[in-house]
């Protein structure tokens, strides 16, 4: 089975990609030829998950998925949440993001936060979506180099490290996106037998 993945980030491209089963072909938005932003207008994960995916799949005329992700942290009233992706302005860096952040909760004991991803499948004008969350804490310091985004500011609950500090098979043990990408599967499996 072949699906569109309607991101332009490769990092979540090849994160969803070392999850999905060998007989599931992940295209992306790079290999269809699209140029340019998806739209993401809402002030709900859910919802900028429903328009990227929407757009897409009436654009091509094809069924599709997206996803879109937050870093909810709750001394800072849920921030970034849905605005993770450009919390320091228009065209933040990764690195402007995390600074945004640990200068945000300097001195707050409180480091408690969730990422939580929602993909949403559409397909002849109707849609899924599934959601996956990951409990953690803000480390008050950066920590390691891989991954991207907030990875090195966030311990996942039940581990040591930051998602930085992992390869990518330690973090897809804990993953938010893997957890949402797995009950998309299922359902993918349910209806195509
Ligand atoms: P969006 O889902 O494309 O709107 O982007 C959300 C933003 O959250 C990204 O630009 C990253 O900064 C961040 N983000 C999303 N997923 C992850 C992750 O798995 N680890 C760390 N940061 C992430």
């Amino acid at each position: 089975m072949k699906l569109i993945f309607a991101t332009s980030n490769q990092h979540k491209l090849q994160e969803v990609k070392s999850v999905a089963a060998a007989d599931l072909e992940i295209v992306s938005l790079k290999d269809i030829g699209f140029v340019g932003e998806l739209p993401e207008t809402h002030e709900t994960i859910e919802e900028n998950s429903l328009e990227k995916a929407e757009y897409l799949s009436k654009k091509y005329n094809t069924a599709c998925f997206a996803e879109d992700t937050g870093l909810i942290i709750d001394s800072i009233n849920g921030e970034p949440g849905v605005y993770s992706a450009r919390y320091a302005g228009e065209n933040a860096s990764f690195e402007d993001n995390v600074n945004k952040v640990l200068s945000k909760m300097e001195g707050l004991e409180d480091r408690t936060a969730r990422f939580k991803t929602v993909i949403t499948y559409y397909s002849q004008g109707n849609y899924v979506q599934f959601t996956g969350i990951t409990e953690g804490q803000i480390t008050r310091e950066r920590m390691g180099n891989s991954g991207f985004g907030y990875d090195p500011i966030f311990i996942p609950s039940g581990s040591a490290k930051t998602y930085a500090e992992m390869t990518l098979d330690e973090k897809n043990a804990f993953s938010h996106r893997k957890k949402s990408f797995d009950l998309f599967a299922n359902h993918l499996k349910l209806i195509s037998v």
